[in-house]
């Protein structure tokens, strides 16, 4: 594999290799298993892969949470040096090659981003969109691949493709979990040891609620969530959501619950000082 750090290296590998839009892999680094499967699904499927990593700033609203991003480059080398190929690329940009001037756009999704993490983390998404479209400028894939994990940034990302990036498939991966459920994040890594044996509870209480669906009111259901949640030493609910899947509206009742549509019960919280977030499909029986 190679590894580049400009747009103008990529630009002469697509020049060399004829090759010019490869199958497309955007990380944050702090690489794991989850990534790793998606760069399965892309190297299975693409003749060229590239991937990104790159810790984008304009996407934290909490400045904090930027500083304490891990970055483990060295590693994530390492472990994507064992299925990239020979003609298959890292990119490692620069934030002066990613914003060579601060980008002042402003992006509007509307609905989409005005539940969950639109709401609690203002200004993400904005920045999740500002990285993404200038990341396609620059690699101009055929298809990208993102994790089902951030629910809410591939319905966004979604859109922003539909609108601006019409050639660019979009492929949702499933979310890959460790044998407790824990959904695999970069973010698990900076769990304190006794937070990290509490974790499994999240995707529990996640799989008793989806079961909950057809059965229960979605207060109750919600009031389940939180009670949980919320019991488990140190851990506390930020919110928790029942979404349609497509258009990210919410469930106020069970009675706006329609048997052949697909529903994501979304949760995000705080275990101790570490913000998580997972999801699971709903569907009524
Ligand atoms: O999901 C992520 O890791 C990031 O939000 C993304 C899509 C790479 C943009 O920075």
């Amino acid at each position: 594999m190679k590894v580049f750090t400009t747009a103008k290296e990529v630009r002469e590998h697509y020049r060399i290799s004829v090759l010019r839009h490869p199958g497309f892999v955007p990380t944050m680094g702090a690489l794991h298993e989850g990534h790793l499967s998606l760069v399965e699904q892309a190297v299975n499927s693409c003749r060229m892969v590239a991937v990104s990593i790159f810790v984008n700033p304009t996407q934290f609203n909490d400045p904090d949470d930027l500083l304490k991003y891990p970055r483990t480059l060295d590693a994530d080398l390492q472990m994507l040096s064992g299925v990239l190929r020979e003609n298959d690329f890292v990119f490692t940009p620069s934030v002066e090659e990613i914003y060579p001037e601060p980008d002042t756009r402003r992006f509007d999704f509307g609905d989409l981003e005005h539940v969950m993490e639109g709401l609690h983390r203002p200004g993400h998404f904005n920045g999740v969109a500002q990285v993404v479209s200038r990341l396609f400028d620059l690699i101009r894939p055929s298809v990208a691949f993102f994790g089902q994990k951030d629910f809410q940034q591939l319905a966004i990302i979604k859109e922003l493709a539909r609108r601006d990036f019409p050639k660019i498939e979009i492929v949702a991966c499933p979310i890959v979990r460790e044998k407790d459920g824990l959904a695999m994040s970069s973010r698990n890594r900076r769990l304190l040891p006794q937070h990290r044996e509490r974790a499994g509870e999240i995707f529990r209480t996640l799989v008793a609620a989806a079961a909950m669906a057809s059965d229960y009111e979605t207060s109750e259901i919600k009031e389940f969530v939180d009670d949980r949640i919320n019991m488990i030493p140190d851990f506390r609910l930020d919110y928790f959501e029942i979404v349609e899947a497509e258009t990210l509206v919410p469930v106020r009742a069970a009675i706006e619950m329609a048997p052949e549509k697909t529903y994501c019960g979304c949760v995000a919280l705080f275990a101790g000082a570490v913000r998580l977030i997972d999801n699971i499909e709903i569907r009524l029986h």
